[in-house]
């Protein structure tokens, strides 16, 4: 009986391998977000510095969500290297721009995740990404809305387009 009961509490190996990688991923974000703020910052775009430290901030309680998660249900949650951050950007659209493309990317990846919990027949984890699919969907949002605003104040100085996006 105990070896069932510990049997139940241990994370499926396929999934947990797709959530480490997903930590990875979340966490790459943060690091993109950070360097986008940084990038606004030195240009005193505020409203966009505010939105992108924040971003920062959220996907790496998005990475400790899953981090966690790992951990209490018997997984081993693995601290992620990240490579390959870019803080060279051209523009402010160029960075909603990139910003949105890096948020459709995460959307897919949290897909295959929740296919691949449902697969293996692994409900706790499909319970536990339905809160990620929401955010998902509401964060695509939050960037096709900044760019529309972009499309419509084309032609208008910068800090005064800044100043019509979200803070956060
Ligand atoms: Fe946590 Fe927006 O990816």
């Amino acid at each position: 009986m105990k070896t069932a009961v510990r049997k139940q509490m241990t994370i499926n190996p396929v999934i947990m391998d797709l959530l480490n990688d997903q930590i990875a991923l979340e966490m790459k974000a943060s690091a993109s977000y950070l360097a986008m703020a940084s990038w606004c910052d030195q240009r005193e775009l505020l409203n966009s510095k505010a939105f992108f430290y924040k971003q920062a901030e959220e996907e790496r309680e998005h990475a400790m969500k899953i981090f966690t998660f790992i951990n209490d249900n018997g997984g081993a949650a693995m601290s992620p290297e990240i490579h390959n951050v870019n803080n060279d950007f051209d523009s402010l659209r160029g960075i909603y721009e990139a910003s949105l493309e890096q948020e459709i990317n995460v959307t897919e990846s949290i897909f295959r995740i929740f296919k691949s919990a449902r697969k293996e027949d692994d409900f706790v984890t499909e319970v536990f990404m339905q809160w990620f699919i929401t955010e998902q969907s509401e964060e695509e949002d939050t960037f096709r809305s900044i760019l529309d605003v972009f499309d419509l104040m084309e032609g208008m100085p910068l800090k005064m387009i800044d100043e019509r996006l979200p803070k956060e």
